[in-house]
């Protein structure tokens, strides 16, 4: 059935492509009898042998929708009928947010299986989200990606970042600080060491402030990575994250590089899909051959199957996400994997996923 509607989708402009699927997804998202459906024929189910356990984080497969698809969580509640594991939302910005860059902004790079975007942070705002997931009727968990506005200069981004996190603190499961977007001027600045300390600092401050108000413990925070990262630059940040309150990172964001591509994309920009893989799983194991299992590692960045999740895992990620091959290969990609994860798994002896994380490394 994908097969269709992705040629109708194929012949739309990217990103009103996006739109429609996406507002097509928010109705489903509010129709139970709809999503009853959905999940049957696409025979989500348990497995057990996919339980993830992190720390202050529980999910039932390691498989994340990756952030950016479902920016202000307009589709909160149809995810989890697909058989995702937990859900990234954001990234999102401060009061009212901010419509993005200018287009064209989006593009399919189709026969390199990638996609290029330039959007911007485009999104409704931190305190819009919180209202969205605060009715959400699902409880998969959701992590909430946060970011700095446009306008705001590099020197008070922090300002940014901690507002956004105040916003929407009470309905994370946890926080991804998104310091790696390439399209965001001066963003990628706050991974260099003077940068996080300030930043990472004053957001675990808050972090614990809320928690003690509201009695329960402080959220996860993890920190999201550029694919273009040195080695001493990754290196240098698994040692301040092992250092900092951070329960871990996400490796790795789009990358500006074009290496791998057979085709010249018109716009600039970060790219995604499968080009992406090799980069962002040597990022990956980069850090976990320094932290070992001392922080908890989300794999991303082209991962379009059961075989290329399952070598993230053995890699040191303990859960992954997917954007540009659902794009590709639509919902049943989801399935496809945890039945793939499963098998693989069942066949080289592990009892549950959290053994073969970075047995590779
Ligand atoms: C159109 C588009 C928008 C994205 N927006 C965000 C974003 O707002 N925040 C973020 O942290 N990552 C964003 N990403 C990056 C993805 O979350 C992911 O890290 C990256 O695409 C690599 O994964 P993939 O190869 O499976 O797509 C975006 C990716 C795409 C393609």
């Amino acid at each position: 059935v994908y097969d269709l509607v992705r040629s109708f989708l194929f012949r739309m402009d990217a990103e009103a492509a996006h739109r429609w699927t996406l507002a097509q997804a928010a109705r489903v998202a509010q129709s139970g009898w709809l999503l009853r459906v959905l999940s049957s024929l696409l025979e989500v189910r348990e497995r057990p042998l996919l339980r993830v356990q992190g720390p202050g984080l529980a999910f039932d497969n390691p498989l994340g929708l990756a952030a950016g698809l479902d920016k202000d969580g307009e589709a909160v509640d149809l995810w989890p009928a697909l058989g995702f594991g937990f859900m990234e939302v954001g990234t999102v910005t401060p009061g009212t947010g901010q419509r993005g860059n200018s287009g064209p902004r989006l593009e399919r790079l189709v026969e390199d299986r990638a996609i290029v975007n330039r959007m911007g942070f485009n999104n409704a705002g931190a305190p819009a989200l919180r209202e969205r997931l605060s009715s959400r009727v699902s409880d998969l968990p959701v992590g909430v990606n946060i970011g700095k506005s446009k306008d705001t200069p590099i020197d008070r981004a922090v300002e940014d970042y901690c507002q956004a996190l105040d916003s929407v603190w009470m309905e994370a499961d946890y926080v991804a600080i998104n310091v790696s977007s390439p399209n965001t001027p001066d963003l990628r600045k706050l991974q260099s060491r003077t940068y996080l300390e300030t930043l990472v600092g004053e957001l675990s401050k808050l972090n614990r402030e809320r928690a003690m108000r509201s009695n329960c413990a402080p959220k996860p925070m993890l920190l999201k990575l550029a694919p273009d990262l040195s080695d001493v630059e990754i290196d240098g940040i698994t040692e301040f994250a092992m250092g900092a309150d951070l329960t871990g990172l996400i490796a790795t964001n789009t990358t500006l590089s074009r290496a791998g591509i057979t085709l010249k994309p018109s716009i600039e920009g970060g790219l995604s899909g499968a080009p992406l893989a090799d980069r962002a799983e040597a990022v990956l194991r980069r850090i976990r051959g320094r932290a070992g299992n001392r922080l908890f590692l989300i794999g991303v960045g082209g991962i379009d199957g059961a075989e290329r999740a399952y070598r993230r895992i053995r890699l040191g990620a303990s859960a992954i996400q997917v954007y540009t091959a659902l794009v590709y290969q639509g919902p049943g990609l989801v399935e496809d994997i945890l039945e793939g994860l499963e098998a693989r798994l069942d066949r080289d002896g592990f009892s549950n996923v959290s053994e073969a994380v970075g047995v590779d490394v």
